[in-house]
């Protein structure tokens, strides 16, 4: 369980999120919605701990994360995966390097293991055949798929995923929404999806938290959602 106690976070004395609170439960599908520049990816990167709050603290699994030193955040981020906006992929190396990247980093397999992990995880993604193409090469489908073996290769038990639909065509779309449910399931994660893509909320339908103007105004099931009376949260639906 992730939970958000009363923070506050922004930027050279201005905040961008004012005092949230927000329970991420376990093995549950949380999706973040709100406008374009609300503060989603600030959040996200929050509990990533790549931004410090102004106050505030975040607990993953009891544990003060912001307490934390240097070596062990790395250690808990290895349960922390995130799938960054626009895929994050190192341009200069292979969709091998680039999925066995936290395999070198993070533990000491052997070579053999690291190919096995990499082959198998690049399988499930349905992307078997282009171990040695560069990021270049691709597709944004693909990007978005070779980051997502990027990100589980090391079992992580919660998993951001940031847009991962945003800027795709919708079959394309479509195929990253069932291979995020089909990770949730084979690996029991637990997953928050921050996006704005209305078709991605529907089809995922789990919880939703929606955050507008520096808060937290909702947060509920995602039939609530859709049947909110809330002028913010209908207008959020209509315009999206
Ligand atoms: N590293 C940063 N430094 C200063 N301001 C930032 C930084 N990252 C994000 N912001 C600001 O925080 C606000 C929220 O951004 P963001 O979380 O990216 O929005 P979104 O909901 O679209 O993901 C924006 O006004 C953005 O300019
Ligand atoms: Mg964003």
């Amino acid at each position: 369980m992730i939970e958000i106690k009363n923070l506050t976070v922004g930027f050279n004395g201005d905040t961008v999120l004012e005092n949230i609170s927000l329970v991420i439960p376990q093995n549950e599908i949380t999706v973040i919605v709100g406008r374009s520049g609300c503060g989603k990816s600030v959040l996200m990167k929050t509990i990533e701990r790549l931004f410090y709050p102004f106050s505030g603290k975040i607990f993953v699994d009891g544990i003060d994360i912001f307490s934390l030193k240097r070596k062990e955040m790395k250690e808990m981020r290895k349960r922390l995966a995130m799938l960054f906006q626009g895929s994050a992929l190192l341009d200069s190396l292979s969709v091998f390097q680039n999925v066995a990247l936290p395999l070198y980093e993070h533990t000491d397999l052997s070579e053999e293991k690291i190919f096995n992990k990499v082959t198998e995880n690049l399988k499930l993604m349905g992307l078997e055949d282009v171990l040695d193409k560069m990021p270049a090469e691709l597709s944004g489908g693909m990007k978005k798929r070779v980051a997502l073996a990027r990100a589980i290769i090391l079992k992580p038990e919660y998993i951001i995923y940031d847009e991962p639909t945003t800027g795709l065509d919708p079959i394309i779309a479509d195929e990253i929404i069932k291979l995020i449910l089909k990770m949730r399931k084979a690996y029991n994660l637990t997953s928050i999806i921050v996006t704005h893509d209305l078709d991605c909320i529907r089809k995922i339908a789990g919880r939703v938290a929606m955050i507008h103007e520096k808060k937290i105004i909702f947060d509920g099931s995602y039939n609530e959602f859709k049947n909110s009376a809330d002028i913010r949260v209908q207008s959020f639906m209509r315009f999206s």
